[in-house]
This record gives structure tokens, sequence and C-alpha cells, in this order.
């Protein structure tokens, strides 16, 4: 028995060492740390369960069948994140630099069926070559394997990629259809065809940071949801993240123990909004206010800064935010923006996270850019997902919500929960300014005349008062008492029951 055991520490030892001591010392000089130290930095100490560590490839071409190392290039298996479990597999990229082959794939296939049917998040840190080019076809198969699953698992469990070095061909689809994506500064990159591919066939001359670096990623192609200075803090901020995530659309959304008051008032809120109207103001500070603790995880804060979205929580219990920010475009509704907060208002929605709205909002964005860009389709899919939402939905209006922007920012006739507004809050169809311009356009030569009929229009219809007659409006409510009015609706809308007519699933506006 003795033996049998020292055999057993002794594999696991070897599988343990990857590709060697060599490419080991070569990840860590590039200032990244190897597959497993990634999942020690990510588990709670000693939680981790590993599974396949001794799996092998089966290939034999190009001299593979004598070059087999235990694990084959990605450590698979699940453990506890504050107690909380989560699986999780770690590209090994000390090993055929991470790549793909059959056996890998087949590795991180059993975990996704497994995350799925315990109901628990999976999460993926990639550092990888791609497909094993020593296999071919096999490894091709091996990524659909692993595509279809994130396709079943989507919206059931949640899925999160972290790329923590080379991310390219096969490897992006899969971080693709996942839920978020996050990044590490410097050192990971992701594209679907390389550099020298793209000089072949376009004949651009690009750097791997230039074409898919974290930089390009979290503020131009919005592929990435967030980016951090190295492994250790990316690591940290998932074990953040999941913190706020349920575990399973099954699941009940986590709830943690609160210190703050649920009807803690915040007299600084009455003095947010700056006297003239066109002055802007940090959103931010509101959902901070607002927040248990001012604890907040943004989600794609580098991008479509002009709206803001992510977890917050209130009375221990996970709130998606999402908030037009007055800082950045005075907070008008572009395809960037709709398309990220459409994406953020669906992930909430999957896994019952409820709403909370801060509506600020000029409007859509006018221009052709936007236009030939797909403006429309792109404002729809926020007003789709709003509207499809069965969530506790709680908007607060705090300034302007003019013309379609008001109403698909989680408005009353979209099922819009709990509407209140702030006493400042414009509700109309656009600011003052143009509306006379278009309906006295015969007075413009008049500025007298048009000044009088700018304020009758100010006095009548830029307030909230209008939508509040209609009851569109739920309440006016001052600003400090905000946080106690979103918590008293959360726990009254607790056990909300609505359900959306049978299909077999909608068609959104892609
Ligand atoms: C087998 C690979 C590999 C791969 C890297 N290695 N990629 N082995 N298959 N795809 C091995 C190398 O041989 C090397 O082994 C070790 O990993 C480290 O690689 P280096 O090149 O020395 O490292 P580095 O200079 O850091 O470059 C990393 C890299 C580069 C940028 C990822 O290796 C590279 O370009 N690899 C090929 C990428 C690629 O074209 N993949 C196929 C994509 S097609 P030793 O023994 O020397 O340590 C694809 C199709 C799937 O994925 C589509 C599905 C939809």
């Amino acid at each position: 028995m003795k033996d049998i055991l020292a055999e057993l520490e002794a594999r696991r030892a070897r599988a343990r060492l990857g590709g060697g001591e060599a490419r080991i010392e070569a990840q860590h000089a590039r200032g990244k740390l190897t597959a497993r130290e990634r999942i020690d930095v990510f588990l709670d100490p000693g939680s981790f369960e590993e599974f396949g560590m001794f799996v092998e490839h089966r290939a034999s071409d190009f001299g593979m069948a004598a070059n087999k190392v235990a694990g084959d290039g990605v450590v698979t298996g699940w453990g506890m994140v504050n107690g909380r479990p989560v699986f999780v597999f770690a590209k090994d990229f000390t090993v055929f630099g991470g790549s793909l082959s059959e056996a890998h794939a087949e590795k991180i296939v059993k975990i996704q069926d497994m995350a799925l049917k315990a109901g628990a998040p999976i999460i993926g840190l990639y550092d990888a070559g791609g497909a094993r080019i020593q296999e071919g076809v096999a490894a091709l198969g091996g990524y659909a394997e692993v595509f279809q699953r994130n396709v079943l698992a989507s919206g059931v469990i949640p899925q999160i990629s972290v790329i923590m070095g080379p991310c390219a061909g096969g490897d992006v689809y899969s971080p693709a259809m996942t839920d978020f994506i996050f990044m590490v500064r410097d050192t990971s990159y992701m594209f679907v065809t390389g550099p020298d591919v793209v000089k072949t066939v376009t004949n651009e001359t690009v750097t791997a940071e230039e074409l898919g670096g974290a930089t390009v990623h979290t503020t131009r192609s919005a592929i990435a949801d967030g980016a951090y200075d190295n492994d250790v803090e990316a690591l940290t901020e998932m074990r953040r993240l999941i913190d706020f995530l349920p575990l399973s659309n099954r699941a009940e959304i986590p709830e943690i123990e609160s210190a703050d008051p649920h009807d803690r008032e915040d007299a600084s809120l009455d003095r947010l909004i700056p006297d003239s109207a066109n002055k802007p103001y940090d959103m931010r500070d509101l959902i901070l206010k607002v927040v248990d603790a001012s604890d907040f995880f943004e989600i794609g804060a580098a991008f479509a800064k002009n709206i803001l979205t992510g977890f917050g929580r209130i009375e221990g219990r996970t709130v998606g935010f999402v908030a037009n920010q007055p800082m950045v475009l005075a907070g008008v509704l572009d395809s960037d923006a709709s398309r990220k907060a459409a994406r953020f208002v669906r992930f909430c929605d999957c896994f019952e996270i409820p709403l909370v709205t801060f509506v600020d909002v000029p409007g859509f964005l006018p221009g052709t850019a936007q236009e030939y860009g797909g403006l429309i389709k792109h404002g729809a899919k926020l007003l789709f997902a709003f509207a499809e939402a069965t969530v506790p939905k709680v908007t607060v209006i705090t300034r302007k919500a003019y013309g379609g922007a008001y109403d698909v920012m989680s408005s009353k006739h979209i099922r819009g929960d709990l509407n209140y507004a702030w006493p400042t809050a414009e509700i109309a169809v656009m600011g003052a300014k143009g509306a006379v311009e278009i309906i006295y356009r015969k007075e413009t030569g008049d500025p007298e005349k048009i000044a009088a009929r700018t304020r009758e229009y100010e006095e009548r219809f830029m307030s909230p008062f209008v939508a509040a007659e209609r009851g569109y409006i739920d309440e006016v409510i001052r600003p400090h008492s905000t946080r106690r009015r979103i918590a008293n609706g959360l726990r009254l809308l607790r056990d909300k029951q609505l359900e959306n007519p049978w299909k077999k699933h909608d068609n959104i506006p892609l």
C-alpha cells in the first residue's frame, strides 16, 4: 500500500509540474502565473478538487506518441469561492502552449456537463495557442463540443472567461459565448487570426497588442467587460464578481450580511443635480451612495461610458444597476450604450437579479454615423431587453427623460414595477428649445416670443408632474430618500410573479 501511495504522489508531483521547470520559469518571467497558481489564487485555500490530472492525449502523428504530459494542457475541477461552489478550467501554457487536443477538450466538456448538472458557475482561465496543430480535425471537433455546451449553459449557470495570455483561433469563440470576458493588461490578447495572417490577407501591419490587447477589447470592440493589471488582481476581482452572482437560474440570488441600514438617507443627494440643466454630474456618485457600503462591481467601465452597468447590493442582496451617465455625451443613448446595457439587462433577467435604473437621458444620438451604424436596431435591443425582463424593475428619473429614451429606460409602460422621479425630473418629448423651435417655427424670427414660448413649455412639461398626473410615475421622491425607496420596493417585489407568453425563444433584434 505504501508503495502505491508513493507512486500516486510521484505521479501527482510530475503532473503538477506541467511542461517542466524551465517553461514555468518562462511563464513567470512574462509576469504570468501558471494554471495551478491561478487556481490557487482564485479558489478558497485547500478547496480545489481536481479532475483528470492524469489525462493524456491520444495523438501519435508528428512524434506525439512519445510526447505526453499528464493533464494535457488544462487543469480542471471545482472548488469554493467564499464557501460557494464554482467549476474552473485553466489552460496550462507550459504544456503544448495550452493548445486544445481531443483529450484536453474532453476534460473541459466534463466539467461543463458537471457544472450544468450541479447548477454552479464555470470560469475558464485562458492562456493558449488554439487548436493542437498536431491533432487537426480532432481538435476542431473538441472545440465544437465545448461551444455546444456554452450555448446550452447560457442563461442556466453564469459562465465567465478570463484571458490571461494568448487566446486565438478556436479559443476565442468559447469565451465569446460566455456571460463575461475579462483580460489582463499587457500579457493577454484575443483575436480570430493573428498578426501574421492579417499581414498576409489584408497587408495590414499590426502588433498582437494593437490587434487584440486589453485596451482594444475593453474600449473599442467591447469584447471584454474589464481589464486588470496582473493575474492576481484579475483573479481577486473574479472572486468579488462571483460573490454577486447566483449559482444558477434556479438558485436564489446571494444574500450577505449588511450593516448598511436600508433606510440610510443621504442629504448630499439633494444637491447632486446642478442648477443648470446642461451641467453634468457624476451618476456613479448616486449608485455609490445608494448601494450597500459603496460596493459596486462595474461591467464594461471603459466602453460606452455614457451608460453605467454593474452589480451592487441593497440589504445584502444583488441588484443590477443601469444608469445614464451625464458626464459622457450628456448621457445620450447611442448604439454602443444600447448594446452594452441590453446585454447586461438580459444577464440580470436570466438570473433573476432585480434591476434598478437611474435615468438622465437627453434622447438617442442623432446623426448619420449612428443611423448608418444601425442605431434603430441597437436601440431596439435595449428596449427589447427591458421590455421582456420579468425581474423586479425599479426606475428613478433624476433629471432628463426625453423622447424614445424615456420609454426605453425601464419606463412604466414596459412593465417598470416602481417608477420614481426626483423633483428635478424633466419628462418630455424633447428639450424645451428644440420643442419650441418645431412647434413655433413661424415665430423663430422673434427671439422674445420664442423665449416666452420656451418658458411656457418648460413650466408645463419640464417637470415630473405631467407624468405623475397620469400615473406614469408612481411618486415624486426626495433624492435623499432614494435608497430607502429602492430597498422597500425590492422587499415588496421579492416574490414578484410575472411570466411572458410561452414561446420557444424570442427574436431579439440581434
Ligand atoms: C501545438 C503549440 C501550439 C499549437 C503553441 N504551441 N501553439 N503546440 N499546437 N496550436 C507550443 C509551441 O510549439 C511551444 O512548444 C509552446 O507551445 C510555446 O509556444 P511558443 O510559440 O514558443 O510561445 P510564444 O512565442 O509565446 O507564442 C505563443 C503563440 C504561438 C502566439 C500562441 O505559439 C502561436 O502562434 N501558436 C499557434 C497559434 C495557432 O495558429 N493556433 C491554431 C489556431 S487555429 P515548446 O515545446 O517549444 O515549448 C484554431 C482553429 C480552431 O484554433 C477553430 C475552431 C472554431
